[in-house]
């Protein structure tokens, strides 16, 4: 197998080519920042550094929301990226089943998979992108991309009962808020994760409450 550093460099001219036209709330800038965020994770757990640097890269390489929902092009896609570099059977297994896991949807499903420490990290690397100032740009950025409502009070957020019934929503983005971004933190597996988590949880209620005064005319 070739250098890490090469395969690494090499895996990310792939990804940045891959996502060139990709919406900006999952394009390479937030392949960055999740590998960024995993790093850091990462110093502070016990865990295999390659699979986590090279899942952060590949996690949505074909993000089933761009792709008619299949959920098979990313997994495909990495597996032969990977196996052209010539990584081991162990290494590919690890990224592959990270892939296939690291949605938030896939909590909506009943059946129960195992949180290894690599999927703990590149998850809560991941889920960290979807709060604070990011999550809040990520998430006006997709409902405009989607032609969605800012907000219509008409409209309250719902619990969804299952994957389906998420993926298959078109409610005003702030909805969002509530049936995902908010839920995130009570999610977070590693102890770094929570503490950022955290941070951006708060920023993001208080954003919501500047969001209902200004709306009501109150300021
Ligand atoms: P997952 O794949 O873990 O379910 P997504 O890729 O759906 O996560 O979400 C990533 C980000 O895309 C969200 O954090 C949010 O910023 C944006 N997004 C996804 N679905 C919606 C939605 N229905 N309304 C607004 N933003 C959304
Ligand atoms: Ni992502």
């Amino acid at each position: 197998m070739q250098a890490v550093k090469d395969l690494i460099q090499n895996t990310v001219s792939f990804v940045k080519k891959e996502l060139e036209t990709a919406e900006a709330g999952h394009d390479w800038w937030h392949i960055l920042r999740v590998w960024n965020n995993a790093k850091n994770i990462a110093k502070h757990e016990t865990c295999n550094s390659l699979v986590v640097e090279l899942s952060a890269l590949l996690h949505d390489i074909a993000d089933p929301k761009f792709h008619n929902g299949d959920e098979e092009i990313g997994p495909q896609k990495a597996t032969t990226f990977l196996m052209d570099q010539g990584v081991s059977k162990d290494i590919l297994q690890s990224v592959i089943y990270i892939i296939r896991h690291i949605s938030f949807k896939n909590s909506f499903q009943q059946e129960d998979f195992t949180i290894t420490p690599e999927l703990a990290i590149v998850m809560d690397a991941d889920r960290l992108d979807a709060l604070g100032a990011i999550g809040i740009a990520r998430t006006f950025h997709y409902g405009g991309y989607k032609n969605r409502e800012i907000y219509n009070p008409n409209i309250p957020p719902v619990a969804y009962e299952n994957k389906e019934a998420y993926k298959n929503s078109t409610a005003p983005t702030l909805n969002h808020f509530y049936e995902k971004l908010l839920k995130l933190k009570d999610g977070m597996h590693t102890n770094t994760g929570k503490q950022l988590a955290e941070e951006r949880h708060t920023f993001m209620e208080q954003y919501l409450e500047h969001f209902y005064r200004e709306w009501n005319g109150e300021e």
